[in-house]
């Protein structure tokens, strides 16, 4: 992994993870990305950092993540790069709309995050990035998790939306039947896929 922005055709997609739970939607998210040969801009929250540490263990700190990749999904994961920011970074390349990444992933996001992306408020690199692409009017995909949910939350994914961004709740289905919590996360990192543009076989197409 290095920290330079691909110079070739390679896709540069940036993903935020924040401290909602679901910090394996993440890790199989990038996994897919990675192993598709994509450049990520990354950005992981205090929160984000904590949650991936609580929910799969001491390995998956955001320092370790290149090696927790390729032992959990294989080596395959080592074919793209990524590049680590802060989140107090405003300055970061993707806090500008002259930087080249396409697309934004928010996986997991936080309901907290979700109010920052929804009013605007760039109060650090997961917001302002995320203002960057529906400015820009570029694919932003916002993957919220909370339950139940109040009325000012369902209302901030309504302003998302209207503002250009997919809402892409983290909501595995059941009709595949998965037998494994990987089998879930499969499914959500399929979709996310999917809503980028790309081909997969993360979970098998329904046949009717
Ligand atoms: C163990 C744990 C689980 C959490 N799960 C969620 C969650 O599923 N959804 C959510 O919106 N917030 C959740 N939170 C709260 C957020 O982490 C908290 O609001 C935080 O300030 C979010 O900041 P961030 O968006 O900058 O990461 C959780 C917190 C902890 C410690």
């Amino acid at each position: 992994m290095h920290a330079e922005p691909p110079q070739d055709s390679r896709r540069s997609i940036a993903v935020a993870i924040t401290g909602a739970s679901g910090a394996i939607y993440a890790m199989r998210t990038m996994a897919a990305l990675l192993e598709r040969g994509c450049h990520l801009e990354l950005i992981v929250s205090e929160y984000g950092r904590r949650l991936l540490r609580d929910e799969l263990g001491d390995t998956a700190t955001v320092d370790k993540l290149a090696d927790y990749l390729a032992a959990t999904y294989g080596e395959g994961t080592r074919k793209g790069t990524y590049a680590l920011y802060s989140n107090k970074d405003l300055g970061a390349k993707i806090a500008s709309g002259s930087q080249d990444c396409e697309a934004m992933v928010v996986v997991p996001c936080s309901m907290k995050s979700l109010a920052g992306i929804a009013h605007g408020l760039s109060r650090n690199l997961v917001e302002r990035a995320a203002d960057v692409m529906l400015k820009e009017r570029r694919t932003l995909i916002i993957v919220p998790r909370e339950t139940p949910m109040s009325l000012p939350q369902l209302r901030n994914m309504v302003l998302c939306a209207e503002a250009g961004a997919m809402i892409l709740p983290a909501m595995p289905a059941f009709y595949q039947m998965p037998r494994t919590l990987d089998d879930l996360a499969d499914f959500m990192a399929g979709k996310i896929l999917s809503a980028l543009g790309f081909t997969h076989a993360l979970y098998p197409a329904w046949k009717g």
